[in-house]
């Protein structure tokens, strides 16, 4: 959302606090993040119960086989591993993701926790990566299957927010990759998301080591993938590997210091260059999959009436799309292309005046996002 739909939030809620002498309040009593559930046996209804400057949450947590379908508003999400995981995505086709950040429900690879689906096809290419910290995943999508706008280039999930409610409002996540048993889940209490530009990159961090908020640093909303989760990710390829840890998001080391990258404001306008390139960490051990194999059960599933015949979705299509795609998209690999950042072009709605794409990088991976306002 962007800061002028929010300041026309807090108008109207400065003006309905005039009406109803009623103070909307903006924060929870508990951030969401602070919120544990164990699953499924203490999962709520809903996690945020709140009535709040923002509503209230759009789905709901208990999800089971009665909210197993593509209609479902189940908000409690996994990553588990490259043939079980779990994106976020809008209610309805043709939404952008930065109208829809608050309301944003799961979509997943494996029937069975009442959930949507992904449709079949969707995937085009998924690079799933354990490492001592986190689980990761990065993969092309084409995103009008799962409801987003063909062209929007998207933006940031994560359990924070401004308002500390997460974006989606009550979104839960959990993994069962630090379990010995795949029946086992842990609640994954730091986790980001960015979607859009036909691609994505989730990342889970294991609650139980000290860094997890700093590898699932949050308020780098604007600089992607390629910053936020470096990635070998290719178009085309389904692969599952172990992997070192990556840098903290916006840490680097230059001339022997080690520097902390700072966002700048959306006041300050586009975002035309970035210091540093990300360091793509090594990996290992790489077992390589057909999408038919692992995604068997999605064969069936189909795109919401109302998704128009796919004219997205290629790879080509975004990278052409961002400006000046110099490789074929589909050998292109997402992490390691290095951007010129020798210009911008701003694109994306009228609620979301600032997405940037910066020309060079020839894959969606190294595309800037848009801002999102809570970050
Ligand atoms: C299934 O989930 C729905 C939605 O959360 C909930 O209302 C319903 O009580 C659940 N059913 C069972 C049997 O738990
Ligand atoms: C757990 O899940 C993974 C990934 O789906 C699978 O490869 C593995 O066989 C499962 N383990 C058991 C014990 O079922």
């Amino acid at each position: 959302m962007s800061p002028v739909a929010l300041s026309a939030l807090f108008v109207a809620a400065a003006a309905s606090l005039v009406q109803a002498q009623n103070p909307v309040a903006t924060f929870p009593a508990t951030p969401l993040a602070s919120k544990h559930f164990a699953y499924p046996s203490g999962i709520p209804y809903q996690a945020d119960s709140e009535q709040l400057i923002r509503g209230t949450q759009t789905g709901y947590n208990i999800c089971n086989s009665t909210t197993e379908n593509q209609n479902s508003l189940c908000q409690t999400s996994f990553v588990n591993s490259i043939d079980d995981f779990c994106l976020w995505a809008p209610i309805k086709p043709n939404s952008a993701i930065a109208d829809t950040e608050g309301e944003e429900v799961a979509w997943c690879t494996k029937p069975g926790r009442g959930t949507r689906l992904i449709p079949a096809d969707a995937l085009k290419g998924v690079e799933f990566t354990r490492t001592p910290d986190y689980l990761q995943v990065v993969g092309f999508i084409d995103q009008t299957k799962i409801n987003i706008a063909d062209g929007d280039f998207g933006g940031e999930l994560d359990p924070h927010g401004a308002d500390l409610r997460g974006n989606p409002l009550g979104g839960l996540m959990y993994s069962n990759g630090w379990s010995n048993d795949n029946n086992s889940f842990t609640q994954v209490i730091e986790w980001h998301n960015f979607m859009g530009g036909n691609g994505f990159c989730i990342k889970v961090c294991d609650p139980s080591k000290t860094h997890a908020a700093d590898f699932c640093q949050h308020t780098l909303d604007r600089i992607g993938c390629k910053y936020n989760a470096p990635n070998a990710a290719q178009s085309g390829v389904f692969q599952s590997c172990q992997g070192d840890n990556q840098d903290f998001p916006g840490v680097y080391t230059t001339n022997g210091a080690t520097v902390t990258y700072s966002q700048p404001p959306e006041s300050l306008g586009a975002i035309t260059s970035i210091p540093y390139e990300p360091r793509v960490p090594a990996s290992s051990n790489c077992v390589t999959y057909t999408s038919s194999a692992l995604y068997a059960a999605l064969a069936n599933v189909t795109p919401a009436p109302g998704v128009s015949a796919s004219s997205s979705g290629s790879v080509s299509a975004s990278a052409s799309a961002s400006g000046s795609a110099s490789g074929s998209g589909s050998s292109s690999r997402p992490g390691t292309s290095s951007g010129s950042a020798a210009g911008s072009s701003a694109t994306g709605n009228s609620n979301d005046a600032s997405v940037i794409v910066m020309s060079g990088l020839v894959s969606v991976m190294g595309v800037i996002f848009s801002a999102i306002f809570l970050s």
